[in-house]
């Protein structure tokens, strides 16, 4: 039973992870995500820049709570190259996330208690974490996988600074586990040193 209940966390945790890449530095003023370019290029083809107006620069809509009724209990509202086209090539984005009581997501800074953690690489493989306070900022390296969790009374929010237009979030157990198609279970099972049956369990979750 108590591994159960280690097991479930760890899972939980798992499910937050998230990994971010950094962008190379832009050589123009501004870049406006063209979508209605074929042209395949490192982000988006850049509109005609005689044709730029404040809208492609602006989002409205952050001061809104997301929706935190989810088995997580977590919302993220994201602020990235597909939300405001002038961002790309800017190597920035932004995330709004709302937690309820205990909810549990990746990422940054302030309100609440909010719990955060990350593994640093090989070999050392060190958790490092921190209880966080109203106000408190706090760093995830650039590729290091990391959860938060709301764990004061009431909901939480926190602001996320990201070093990309286009964060490319990449959800530990949902990539491992729930890839399409399938990771063969004989890999999983080998990898991670446990029965196959405790592969296909998880492969059906995810
Ligand atoms: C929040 O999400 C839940 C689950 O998807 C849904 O049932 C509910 O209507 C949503 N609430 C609002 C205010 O959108």
């Amino acid at each position: 039973m108590v591994n159960h209940i280690i097991f479930v966390l760890s899972l939980l945790a798992f499910a937050c992870a998230v990994a971010f890449a950094s962008d190379p530095s832009p050589v123009q003023d501004f870049c406006i995500a063209d979508p209605t370019s074929s042209a395949r290029v490192n982000g988006f083809a850049c509109l005609d820049p005689k044709l730029a107006q404040a809208d492609h620069f602006f989002l409205s809509g952050l001061d809104k709570a997301g929706n935190t009724s989810n088995p997580l209990g977590s919302s993220v509202t994201p602020v990235t190259v597909a939300q405001i086209p002038g961002l790309n090539t800017l190597g920035i984005a932004l995330a709004r996330l709302d937690y309820a009581p205990w909810g549990l997501i990746p990422l940054h800074f302030h309100s609440r208690s909010l719990y955060v953690g990350f593994v640093t690489s090989n070999p050392n493989n060190q958790f490092i974490s921190k209880v966080l306070q109203k106000g408190d900022v706090f760093v995830f390296p650039v590729r290091l996988i990391h959860f938060q969790q709301n764990v004061g009374q009431g909901t939480a929010i926190s602001i996320s600074a990201l070093s990309s237009q286009n964060p490319g979030i990449i959800t530990v157990a949902n990539a491992i586990f729930g890839s399409k198609p399938s990771i063969a279970d004989d890999i999983l099972s080998k990898a991670f040193q446990v029965d196959k049956s405790v592969i296909d369990y998880l492969q059906v979750k995810f």
